[in-house]
């Protein structure tokens, strides 16, 4: 389940000094996949010049029952996404063009640049300089998690499914659009510094490849390749190696399919 352990190994007594070096080299892959990323998000996200349209409609059409923040209306809180009913931005356009609450959200007819601006602007979270994610339909979501996109051979989600991965039951509630569509198309720089693979040798001669969920001075405590959690007494160690790889690869799934998964994961809230 475990893959890519084949970083330099650092013993306990050089890492210290290996570090640094470490840290440049993550740096400089860091400004390259950027450079990538910014190239290829034009799918992903709504452009600034979208984002901008967008609060000029707002201003004009919206603001005077949502008002400058957006969170007038009882239960809604446009700059936050909190609606009512609406999820995906298809859900977005349909409440705009149609309206809603028997005409109390009167219907608009927008041009496309002006509907599509005022839904980055949301989505923006009425900030010019946002990252506007595209979030598309948590149904077709949960369905390309559980098949195509491959997400539940590794991830956990409401006590079905693997503990090798990270438990995404309440990620929709501790991470932004951004941060779970960054996971998808760009692991590496997504990387959080917990989280890393491990490969231990303990003085036992018992090898331990897992996950590292948590460390301090004196112990790190694991998820192992069998499920299991094990705490360590790092003065136990013989090897103790993180890795720096990402543990997958980006994905696949297509910019459509992408959206729809972050529209799923956003559902995610822990409650069950
Ligand atoms: C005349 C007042 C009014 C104006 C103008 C208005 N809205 Fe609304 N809007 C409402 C009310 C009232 C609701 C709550 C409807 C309900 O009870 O479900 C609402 C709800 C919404 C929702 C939430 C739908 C959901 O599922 O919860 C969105 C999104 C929204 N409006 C966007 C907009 C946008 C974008 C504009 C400008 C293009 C706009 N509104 C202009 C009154 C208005
Ligand atoms: C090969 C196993 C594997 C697959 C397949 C996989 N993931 Fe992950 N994913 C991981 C691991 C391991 C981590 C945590 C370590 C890391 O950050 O790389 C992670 C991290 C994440 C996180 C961040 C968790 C956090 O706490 O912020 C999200 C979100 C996520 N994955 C979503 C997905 C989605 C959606 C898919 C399917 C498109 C997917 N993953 C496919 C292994 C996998």
């Amino acid at each position: 389940m475990l893959m890519n352990i084949n970083l330099p190994t650092v013993n306990l007594q050089t890492r210290r000094s290996r570090v640094g070096v470490r840290a440049l080299a993550g740096l400089l892959l860091l400004t390259a996949s950027k450079l990538i990323l910014a190239q290829e998000l034009g799918d992903h996200q709504y452009t600034s010049e979208a984002i901008e349209a967008g609060s000029r409609v707002y201003t004009q059409q919206c603001a005077l029952c949502h008002g400058p923040q957006g969170d007038l209306i009882d239960g809604i809180n446009l700059r936050r996404g909190q609606f009512r009913t609406a999820q995906s931005d298809a859900d977005l356009v349909t409440v705009i063009s149609q309206g809603a609450a028997e005409g109390r959200m009167p219907s608009f007819d927008l041009r496309f640049e002006e509907l599509n601006g005022v839904i980055a602007y949301i989505r923006a979270g009425f900030d010019p300089d946002g990252i506007a994610v595209k979030i598309g339909d948590p149904v077709r979501g949960k369905a390309l998690f559980e098949g195509k996109g491959e997400c539940a051979d590794c991830h956990r989600v409401n006590g079905v499914g693997p503990r090798t991965a990270p438990d995404l039951s309440s990620i929709g509630a501790i991470r932004t659009p951004a941060s779970l569509q960054r996971n998808m198309l760009d692991p590496a720089t997504a990387l959080l510094p917990i989280n890393r693979p491990v490969r231990i040798v303990t003085r036992n001669e018992e090898t331990i490849v897992g996950r590292r969920l948590n460390e301090d001075t004196y112990t790190v405590q694991v998820i192992d390749s069998n499920e299991r959690l094990r705490s360590l007494r790092k003065s136990d160690l013989v090897t103790f190696e993180i890795s720096d790889a990402p543990s997958k690869q980006p994905t696949t799934l297509s910019s459509d399919e992408v959206a729809d998964v972050v529209g799923y994961l956003l559902t995610l809230r822990g409650l069950r």
